[in-house]
């Protein structure tokens, strides 16, 4: 029930433009909201923006504590890394046993465990919970995917189910499970926004310099691919990217914004444990490099002139080639979508998280960045499926992967022989194609290993391990 009395229902912690549209969000849903932040411009700016009764802010945390209902929850929305250690430091004194402490921020899932368990040593309890949407998503209801205790979880359920987005009358928020549940699932978001990301600036890529299209036939392509298969938020943004001018140039700003894209982290994060724990996520592996890549400017522009390669542009494939890299991008997203949730099935057995992926296709299906049409579909196929390991085995996907595979190859064939970068969708045929490779040439690598390290090999044809005596080079 929204507070009725008066006290307030959540605090919150950070009151940049996430925060304080956070706190607008809840209070629209009735509930009173405090807000803290050491700056009192941003306090300040709270209090311009909020409703009198539902809305307060308080640059003191003894005062910000002691308005809040108890059991106290408390929302952080700051920085990851030392901000959340300190804003935890400067709580503390203030709270008591019962209280919840709830991390909104992209926290590595490995901080969030040792918080977990040094703020259970004082009966505090640490919810890990990932947010996505964006300033926009915080205001109008971003997608939430919360992890920790489920008791604990209880206290703001409602109102997380109240400020979330919604698709078809189903909030995008749903307990995931304990510990850092809720924050490895959002570093999985990411990792996956990533890889879609990537994929669509390589369309970009083949249909600019490779097709030779211009600014507004970009903005119309990618506006009519969102209404079809590949609708999602990343597509429909980027239609709308090609049309933006720039005010500083008679030029659209996109020809204007310099070509070296950069991160906070959560993509490499998804790559690092992707390895930890043995996934194949080549197209996200990819994604990141490539941002590495786009880094090493100075370095290219010097390369540019020494290093040869074909001639660009993919003559007279028009529009033809337009559907095939519409196809390519589809069958490349659902590899991608595919590489993500593969790795959450890996990560709930290695980690205990014991993740429902029907939930998370659910709750990615609004307010998020990667929400698209195809997460209804993901999310039939694990429910169809409980134990499905791949989506790529489910035969709706399967079906759609062979469509598209002929235009997948054969524009990342053009791709190579043009000489326009594709990793990330070299990537997504590569993962295909590996994939559905009953044998892949790793019996070599094992012959390798074996004989230069003794590491022993298995049989194809009895079990046990095995050392061969290799009859070694005679020079
Ligand atoms: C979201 C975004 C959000 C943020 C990323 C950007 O889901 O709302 O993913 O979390 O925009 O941190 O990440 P990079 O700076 O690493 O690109």
């Amino acid at each position: 029930m929204p507070g009725n009395n008066a006290q307030f229902d959540l605090g919150l912690v950070g009151l940049g433009v996430m925060g304080r549209n956070f706190i607008l969000n809840l209070a629209d849903h009735g509930y009173r909201v405090a807000g803290h932040d050491k700056d009192p411009a941003q306090t300040a700016a709270l209090e311009r923006e909020g409703s009198e009764d539902r809305v307060r802010s308080f640059t003191s945390v003894k005062e910000f504590t002691s308005v809040l209902r108890k059991p106290r929850a408390v929302m952080m929305l700051v920085p990851a890394g030392k901000p959340v250690d300190s804003v935890i430091a400067d709580l503390l004194p203030e709270l008591e046993p019962g209280d919840i402490i709830i991390d909104g921020g992209n926290s590595h899932f490995t901080d969030t465990n040792k918080r977990v368990t040094e703020l259970g040593k004082n009966g505090i309890h640490l919810l890990g919970v990932g947010i996505s949407g964006g300033v926009e998503g915080a205001r109008k209801g971003p997608s939430i995917m919360p992890g920790g205790d489920r008791r604990a979880y209880a206290r703001v359920q409602e109102m997380f189910e109240k400020a979330s987005a919604h698709v078809n009358g189903e909030p995008c928020v749903i307990y995931l499970g304990t510990g850092s549940a809720g924050h490895y699932v959002k570093m999985i978001h990411n990792g996956i926004e990533y890889g879609l990301m990537q994929l669509i600036a390589e369309s970009y890529d083949l249909l600019k310099r490779g097709g030779g299209l211009d600014d507004d036939e970009l903005h119309e392509i990618y506006r009519e691919w969102n209404h079809g298969v590949l609708n999602s938020y990343l597509v429909e943004i980027t239609a709308h990217i090609f049309s933006q001018s720039d005010p500083k140039s008679s030029e659209r700003l996109i020809d204007r914004i310099l070509d070296e894209a950069r991160q906070k982290g959560t993509g490499k994060w998804t790559s690092q444990d992707a390895m930890d724990i043995q996934v194949p996520v080549m197209t996200i592996d990819a994604a990141v490099a490539q941002r590495h890549m786009s880094a090493l400017k100075d370095e290219r522009i010097v390369a540019e002139q020494l290093l040869h390669g074909p001639e660009r542009t993919i003559e007279g494939q028009a529009p033809s080639f337009v559907n095939r890299v519409h196809d390519a991008l589809h069958f490349a997203f659902i590899v991608t979508f595919a590489q993500g949730m593969s790795q959450l099935s890996a990560a709930s057995r290695e980690y205990s998280y014991d993740l429902k992926l029907a939930d998370i296709a659910k709750i990615w299906r609004g307010g998020c960045i990667i929400r698209a049409a195809m997460l209804d579909e993901i999310r039939n196929a694990w429910t169809r499926s409980k134990g499905l390991p791949n989506i790529l085995l489910d035969r709706t996907f399967a079906e759609e992967l062979d469509r598209t595979q002929a235009a997948a190859r054969e524009v990342a064939a053009l791709a190579v022989t043009h000489g326009i970068p594709v990793a990330a969708l070299l990537g997504a045929v590569s993962y295909y194609d590996s994939y559905r490779s009953g044998w892949l040439p790793a019996n070599l690598v094992q012959a390798q290993r074996d004989y230069f390290g003794s590491h022993t090999y298995e049989r194809v044809d009895e079990k046990g391990s095995f050392h061969t005596q290799w009859q070694k080079l005679n020079n």
